[in-house]
């Protein structure tokens, strides 16, 4: 079981988060990820402007454009700065390979807008998000109306897709784009690229949570210095 302080905080997601602001420097225009790891990467990058850091950054959700305000980051667009310098971002597995999956929190579409916006693309991530291979879920954004079409689809795909619900499972998880979430299991992912093409060519799909554009890892240890991977 994984062990939590009681504040709730992640020591080794904290430490992940952390390390990676280092690679932020004057004048870059950064994307900033979603989720808890890459909030403590925000809270830092926050502090370092607040010390004079000379940033601006790209969001992929309201969690983190809320977080980067607060943080007293100041936020341009996609539209503004087309090519950023880097981006950082969560994970919810990434395999020796430094394929990823990605999109636990519903961001995944605008994660990976922004990744492929980024010369350089960096994963925070605790020691359990790491696999010699993917076998975690990947998350599909997708069109309300055509939910039924991609379950059927990810069937004959012969993977098992479940629509993600909100906490009070009174009603389905809409993502900031106004979309529906539909998690599909297909046990292990032998070839992550060759998944990823077959499911951005599926009617329906907005985007996947397969990202096989990762430049480096930065993977927070219990007692142990964070551990970098890079291809
Ligand atoms: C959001 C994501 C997150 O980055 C991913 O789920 C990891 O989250 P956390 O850092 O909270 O474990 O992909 O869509």
């Amino acid at each position: 079981m994984k062990e939590r302080n009681p504040t709730g905080e992640s020591p080794e997601k904290k430490a992940a988060g952390i390390a990676a602001a280092d690679l932020v420097k004057d004048g870059m225009v950064v994307g900033l990820g979603t989720g808890s790891t890459t909030a403590y990467t925000i809270a830092e990058l926050g502090r370092r402007v607040d010390e004079g850091l000379d940033i601006i950054a790209v969001v992929t959700s309201y969690q983190s454009e809320m977080l980067a305000i607060r943080a007293g980051i100041t936020l341009t667009s996609l539209a503004e700065h087309p090519e950023l310098d880097i981006a950082i971002d969560g994970a919810d597995q990434v395999d020796a390979d430094l394929n990823t999956i990605k999109g636990g929190g519903a961001a995944h579409t605008r994660e990976k807008v922004v990744s492929c916006s980024a010369k350089r693309f960096v994963i925070v991530a605790d020691e359990s998000k790491i696999s010699e291979q993917l076998n975690h879920y990947v998350p599909l954004e997708v069109l309300p109306y055509a939910r039924e079409l991609v379950m059927g689809k990810v069937r004959k795909l012969g993977g098992d897709p479940v629509l993600r619900l909100a906490s009070r499972k009174d009603g389905p998880v809409i993502s900031d784009n106004g979309n529906f979430i539909i998690d599909a299991s297909f046990g292990v992912i032998a070839n992550p690229l060759e998944m990823s093409g077959t499911l951005s060519q599926l009617t329906g799909i907005v985007e996947h949570g397969i990202f096989t554009n990762v430049d480096e890892v930065y993977i927070g240890r219990k007692d142990a210095p964070v551990q970098i991977m890079s291809k």
